[in-house]
């Protein structure tokens, strides 16, 4: 009580919205031939951002031909220093454009800016940088095979990460030397637009990268276009199931990248402080939209007591409300449906049993917030230790021996990632090696670093982005 922090509003002027977006084909903004615009939101005060074209199949069949003409023409004989230097030059300028994204990330998707500035521009461009490095390199990630390109790539992206799923499917693929078309998410669309300015600062070649904007069906319709061969989707389980259907029996190749319901665990022998922090950050960074969040958090029973009280004052710390306020720790839900969905879930949640506590902070009165949320005493047989809730609230479970935590965390249809926080050296390791998890961190949470793989085991999904492995998924030999 008693003081508050000044509000530390970043300058929005620094970006410049235009009223309408086209698609951006062989290196161009053009009209959609379907004339048809759609609206993103900045889901922290419902106004309208801009209006965006909405592709249909003629548009779709138009960009594919883009990349086509681009690979055949063009990228596919560049050799690989020559794709390196365009890499180079558009890591350099993200880097350069940096504070111009951030802003407009967390206007358009909702993200505290803290994030978009700290977290998601700085990994844009590390990934630029990092598969730069491999384009001339690729015999060295591939000793005694020689890789070639697959062709053109189909990629569709979530709004979770919204710049950042983009860096991660679009450099990997052009430093192998492969175009593509991108479809960034309905809600978010506007940092891909501008890194089409970027594209052509940096003299891309035209129709190497194209972007495609519209909603699921959008989507559907490229996954289906005859001359793509690879798709690569981030985003729902349940789109991920449709997607391997419709790619079934063709020659495409397919990456899929899909939900998570991740276990925090923590042992009595833990650095409980450092542990809640991590915690915190876990489950509340960006609104608890993320694939890999720490969304069950398992406690040792002995501990329980004390964790539980240390975290209920805690999330009473985290602000939430204006994404472009740096001191905002958790900004606005994506969209309306994604907040209905974490409603629902909550209530499930409290139905069926779980304890809840909010923070209850002052929300802004237009936008879409939800509370920083625990639930606890909550079992295996919830929904909400089931579902995967994708916002800022926590399921809370105890356990006795370690391999009963082993048992509950693998206990999900998901395996995407994990937390482990205990001081036995030990004890993480075999924990890491016992847990069906892409990534299992351990005594930290929510590390990403361009070298290192991500991806999932079960219904998260299959094929690995990030690192050497990413590049697997775009050369054949
Ligand atoms: P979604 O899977 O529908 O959307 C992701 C992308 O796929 C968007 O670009 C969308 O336009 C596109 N898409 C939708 N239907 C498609 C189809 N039939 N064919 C091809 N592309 C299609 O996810 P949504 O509805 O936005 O979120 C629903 C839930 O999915 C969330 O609550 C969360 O649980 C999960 N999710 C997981 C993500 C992850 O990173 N793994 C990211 C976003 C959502
Ligand atoms: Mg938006």
């Amino acid at each position: 009580m008693g003081w508050d922090y000044a509000p530390a509003p970043e300058a929005r002027n620094i970006v410049k919205i235009q009223p309408r977006y086209g698609l951006f084909i062989d290196g161009q903004f053009v009209e959609p031939k379907s004339g048809r615009y759609f609206q993103t939101l900045n889901p922290a005060n419902e106004a309208v951002l801009a209006e965006v074209a909405y592709a249909e199949a003629e548009d779709i069949d138009r960009t594919v031909q883009s990349a086509r003409r681009a690979y055949n023409e063009v990228w596919s004989k560049l050799p690989g220093k020559e794709r390196a230097k365009y890499l180079f030059r558009i890591a350099r300028i993200v880097q350069e454009r940096s504070r111009e994204f951030a802003v407009l990330e967390s206007l358009d998707g909702g993200k505290p800016i803290r994030e978009s500035r700290d977290v998601d521009i700085p990994l844009v461009s590390a990934h630029f940088f990092y598969y730069a490095g491999w384009a001339d390199k690729l015999e060295y990630a591939f000793p005694g095979r020689t890789p070639r390109p697959l062709g053109v790539a189909g990629q569709i992206i979530p709004w979770n990460f919204p710049l950042l799923m983009l860096a991660w499917k679009v450099a990997p693929a052009l430093a192998c030397g492969n175009t593509v078309v991108i479809k960034p998410a309905e809600t978010t669309p506007l940092t891909a637009l501008l890194m089409c300015e970027v594209f052509q600062q940096a003299e891309l070649p035209p129709g190497v990268v194209n972007i495609v904007t519209g909603d699921g069906q959008t989507g559907a319709t490229l996954v289906q276009h005859p001359d793509l061969d690879k798709i690569a989707f981030t985003g729902s389980t349940e789109v991920g199931k449709k997607i391997q259907r419709a790619v079934a029996g063709t020659r495409k190749r397919l990456t899929l990248e899909l939900g998570g319901k991740a276990a925090n665990v923590i042992f009595e022998d833990a650095d409980i402080d450092q542990a809640i922090e991590g915690i915190i950050n876990g489950i509340y960074f960006n609104q608890g939209h993320v694939c890999c969040a720490g969304s069950r958090l398992l406690v040792q029973e002995s501990i329980y007591p004390i964790v539980l009280r240390k975290l209920q004052r805690r999330i009473q710390l985290l602000r939430v409300g204006d994404p472009l306020d740096k001191n905002t720790d958790v900004g606005a839900i994506n969209s309306l449906p994604q907040l209905r969905k974490i409603e629902s879930l909550v209530q499930i949640g409290v139905q069926e049993g779980a304890e809840l506590y909010q923070c209850d902070c002052p929300l802004p009165e237009k936008g879409y917030w939800y509370r920083p949320t625990i639930l606890d005493k909550v079992s295996m047989a919830h929904t909400v230790a089931r579902e995967e809730i994708f916002g800022p609230v926590l399921a809370v479970m105890t356990f006795r021996t370690p391999d009963e935590a082993v048992a509950i965390a693998n206990n999900t249809r998901y395996g995407l990632s994990a937390g482990v926080w205990t001081s036995k050296g030990s004890r993480y390791l075999e924990f890491a090696r016992r847990l069906q998890a892409g990534v299992v961190w351990c005594n930290t949470y929510n590390k990403f670093d361009p070298a290192s793989p991500f991806g999932g085991y079960k219904e998260s999904g299959f094929g690995r982005e990030g690192g050497l492995h990413a590049l697997s998924a775009y050369v054949a030999f």
